[in-house]
């Protein structure tokens, strides 16, 4: 089965957990496509729900679901969305789509965070996915050299603005051993905007669609 059979099985599978009435948030990338395409199905007990990115936005415009600005609506209660690579901890790298900060945003926002990946995102060791970061244009250079100090080699994701109006530096070689960490000194750096890693918030269930089926990992499965 391809990588793509395995992202529209999981996000198939993330449908039972809507429930009627609910507001829901929506990721970005090709597996919350999958996603969006069978919400179709169920649009009539969708309340609303509050998109992360322009292309999500507009695809679930075209099914009908009505979308909803976060600053209208209090609580989220689902918040589905994809992820670049996973842990067994919930932790996330994510912002391969470059819809990351709004993602966070949403994340932060919700009761419950599904994160469905295809068993390819499952990978060790942590980080071997170039962390994406959102940056203030004047600051990319500025971010660049005190991410090199650090001990990571930044990419400038050239010709590719985000929906905010921003950029975004694709970070390889940090030691991710203390996750939390990373995240709250490079968020600390002016200039950032937001950080790829879900730690501080990580997911709090993670379908994984594999060839044996989808395997659900939440933190009380864990050991
Ligand atoms: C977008 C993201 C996506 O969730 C991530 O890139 C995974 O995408 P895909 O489902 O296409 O593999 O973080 O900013």
């Amino acid at each position: 089965m391809s990588a793509d059979n395995l992202k529209r099985m999981v996000a198939e599978a993330a449908i039972d957990y809507v429930r009627s009435g609910d507001v829901i948030g929506i990721g970005t990338g090709s597996t919350v496509d999958y996603f969006i395409s069978a919400l179709a199905q169920i649009r009539s007990r969708i309340e609303s729900a509050v998109a992360s990115s322009e292309r999500s936005y507009q695809k679930l415009q075209e099914i009908g679901i009505p979308v909803v600005d976060l600053n209208s609506t209090d609580r989220i209660a689902l918040y589905v969305d994809g992820a670049d690579q996973a842990n067994q901890h919930l932790h996330l790298i994510k912002g391969g789509g470059g819809a990351l900060t709004r993602e966070k945003i949403i994340a932060e926002a919700s009761h419950h965070f599904v994160c469905i990946v295809d068993e390819t995102k499952l990978t060790e060791p942590f980080g071997a996915f170039p962390l994406p970061i959102e940056v203030i244009p004047m600051a990319r250079s500025l971010v660049a050299r005190e991410i090199s100090k650090m001990g990571g080699t930044p990419i400038w994701r050239e010709n590719f603005i985000t929906d905010n109006g921003h950029e975004i530096l694709d970070v390889s070689g940090l030691d991710m051993s203390d996750p939390l960490t990373v995240e709250t000194e490079l968020n600390q750096l002016p200039g950032v905007v937001a950080v790829g890693l879900f730690v501080r918030r990580p997911a709090d269930e993670l379908l994984v669609g594999t060839l044996s089926g989808v395997q659900s990992l939440s933190p009380q499965s864990q050991d």
